[in-house]
C-alpha cells in the first residue's frame, strides 16, 4: 500500500498553482453525454475521480483522450443507457449522469452508488428533482430504471444538493419547455456548470443564486471549455502554509470562491494578501482559535475544508468549536489528529478543539480524500516523522499532492508499505 512519509517542522514557502477543480470536471464531464460533437476541457489535472469518471463515459460508448491537462470528449457514439454496476459502485459520481444519460436516451439504466465513510450519501434529491421533470422511476433490487421523455417543471429542492441541482440542470436544458428551480445549490461549481452549458447552447440564467431558471429545448454544440480553479485544493495549500508558519502564494486561487475559508484564516491570525492572479497567506506566529467553525452550503464554510481547518487550529492559542453540518460522519480525522498530540473531544457532528502547543509525528491512516489532506497539513507542522496510510483516497483529489508540497519545501515522499 502507497503511503507518505512525511517530516515537519519546516515552514512552506514559494508558489504553487490551483488547476481546474475535481468538482465542477466531474460534473462537466457528464454533461459531455448531451453533446453530439466533441468537448474540450482545459487545464484539467490527472485526478483518480477523473480518471474513473472517463471510464464511465467510455462504457455509455463515448471516446475520451487526454493531452497533457486537456481532456477530449467525444459522445456522438455513445448508444448504452445502462451504467455498469461495477463502475458505479467504485464512483459516486456517476450519479450525475443520470439526468444526462435520462435526457440523450430517454433511458437510464443505473445502480445505486454507494455510500462512503462521510455518511449515507442518499440520491432522494436527485431522484425527487428528475421525477418532477416527468422521468418514471422505479428502483428495485439496487437498480434504479429510469424512462421518459422530460418536460420543465418548477421544483423546490428541500436540500440546496449540489449534486441534484446538478442533475436537474443538466436534464432540464433540452426538456421540452422551462424549468426553475428553487433553493438551488449555489457552489461556484454550479455557476460552472451553467458557463458551460451555456457556451455549448443553452440558456441557463440566475446560477449562483438559489433560483435557477433553464430554458428548454436547446439545440447544444460542441465547445471548448476551461472549468474554474479548484479552491478546495488551494484552500488546502494556504492552510498547510499557515500551519507550517511558512509564506505562501497559490497562483489562480479564485477569492471570490473562498471569502468563508479567508475570513476564518483571518480570524485566526494569519495574514493574507488577494493579488488579481492569486492570494497569498504568511504565518510567523501561534495562530489564534476561532470560537465557532460551521460547515454550510455556499455561501458558508465548505465542508470540503473542515478537517484540514481542524488540522490547523489544533495549533492554536485557546479552543475552538467546529461544526459539521453538511454530512453526517465526517469527523474520522479527529481520532488520527489525537494521535499526532491534538487534544479534541468529538460529539456527533460537534468537535471541540483545545490547541496545543506542538503536534508530534506519528502513523495515521486516512479514511476520505479531505481527512487525508487534513492529515498532511498536520504531518508538516509536527515534529518529527508521520506516515500517512491509504493515501490513494488523496489521490483521488490531488495530483500528487507530494510534488506540490515537495517544492514549497515540505519534505514528504511517497513509500511504498508492506501490507
Ligand atoms: C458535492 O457532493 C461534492 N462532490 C462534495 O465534495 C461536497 O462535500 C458536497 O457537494 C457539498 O459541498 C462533488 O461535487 C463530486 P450534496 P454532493 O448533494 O453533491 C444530502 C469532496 O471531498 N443529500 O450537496 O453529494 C447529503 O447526504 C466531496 O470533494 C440528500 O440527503 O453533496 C449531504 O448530507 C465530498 N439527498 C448533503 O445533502 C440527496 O439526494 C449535501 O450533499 C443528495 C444529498
Amino acid at each position: 500500500m502507497e503511503a507518505y512519509s512525511i517530516f515537519g517542522g519546516k515552514p512552506l514557502s514559494g508558489e504553487a498553482s490551483a488547476f481546474g477543480a475535481k468538482n465542477a470536471v466531474l460534473p462537466l464531464l457528464a454533461a459531455s453525454v448531451l453533446l453530439k460533437e466533441p468537448v474540450r476541457l482545459t487545464g484539467c489535472p490527472d485526478l483518480a475521480d477523473v480518471r474513473n469518471m472517463l471510464k464511465l463515459l467510455e462504457s455509455l460508448g463515448c471516446r475520451t483522450a487526454r493531452e497533457g491537462m486537456d481532456l477530449t470528449i467525444e459522445a456522438g457514439g455513445a448508444q448504452e443507457h445502462v451504467m455498469p454496476e461495477s463502475l458505479s459502485k467504485q464512483m459516486r459520481s456517476s450519479i450525475f449522469m443520470l439526468g444526462p444519460v435520462l435526457s440523450r436516451f430517454g433511458r437510464a439504466d443505473f445502480t445505486y452508488p454507494g455510500g462512503c465513510e462521510i455518511g449515507l450519501r442518499p440520491i432522494d434529491l436527485h431522484l425527487q428533482g428528475l421525477r418532477a421533470l416527468g422521468a418514471q422511476i422505479e428502483e428495485k433490487h439496487g437498480h434504479i430504471i429510469c424512462q421518459g421523455k422530460l418536460r420543465g417543471a418548477a421544483i423546490h429542492m428541500d436540500y440546496p444538493s449540489v449534486g441534484a441541482t446538478e442533475n436537474v440542470m443538466m436534464a432540464a436544458v433540452c426538456a421540452s419547455g422551462d424549468t426553475v428551480i428553487h433553493n438551488a445549490a449555489r457552489e461556484p461549481e454550479i455557476v460552472d456548470l451553467a458557463n458551460f452549458l451555456n457556451t455549448c447552447g443553452a440558456k441557463v440564467r440566475g446560477a449562483g443564486t438559489g433560483t435557477i431558471i433553464i430554458q428548454g429545448g436547446a439545440k447544444l454544440h460542441g465547445c471548448s471549455y476551461a472549468p474554474l480553479t479548484d479552491r478546495i485544493c488551494a484552500g488546502t495549500l494556504l492552510v498547510a502554509g499557515a500551519a507550517t508558519k511558512g509564506d505562501v502564494y497559490v497562483r489562480d486561487a479564485r477569492a471570490q470562491d473562498m471569502q468563508a475559508l479567508l475570513a476564518k484564516l483571518k480570524e485566526a491570525g494569519c495574514g493574507i494578501t488577494v493579488y488579481s492572479e492569486g492570494i497569498r497567506v504568511r504565518m510567523s506566529r501561534r495562530l489564534k482559535a476561532v470560537r465557532r467553525l460551521e460547515t454550510a452550503p455556499f455561501p458558508g464554510f465548505p465542508t470540503d475544508m473542515q478537517a484540514q481547518m481542524m488540522a490547523l487550529l489544533t495549533l492554536a492559542k485557546g479552543t475552538s468549536v467546529v461544526a459539521e453540518n453538511v454530512f453526517e460522519n465526517r469527523m474520522s480525522h479527529a481520532a488520527e489528529l489525537t494521535r499526532m498530540g491534538a487534544d479534541i473531544q468529538v460529539s456527533g457532528r460537534i468537535a471541540v478543539v483545545r490547541g496545543v502547543e506542538m503536534l508530534t509525528g506519528a502513523r495515521v491512516t486516512t479514511r476520505d480524500l479531505r481527512a487525508g489532506a487534513a492529515l498532511c497539513v498536520a504531518a508538516l507542522a509536527a515534529q518529527g516523522e508521520s506516515v500517512i496510510e491509504n493515501i490513494s483516497l488523496i489521490d483521488r483529489g490531488h495530483d500528487h499532492l507530494e510534488r506540490t508540497l515537495s517544492a514549497l519545501g515540505g519534505q514528504i515522499k511517497r513509500i511504498e508499505l508492506n501490507e
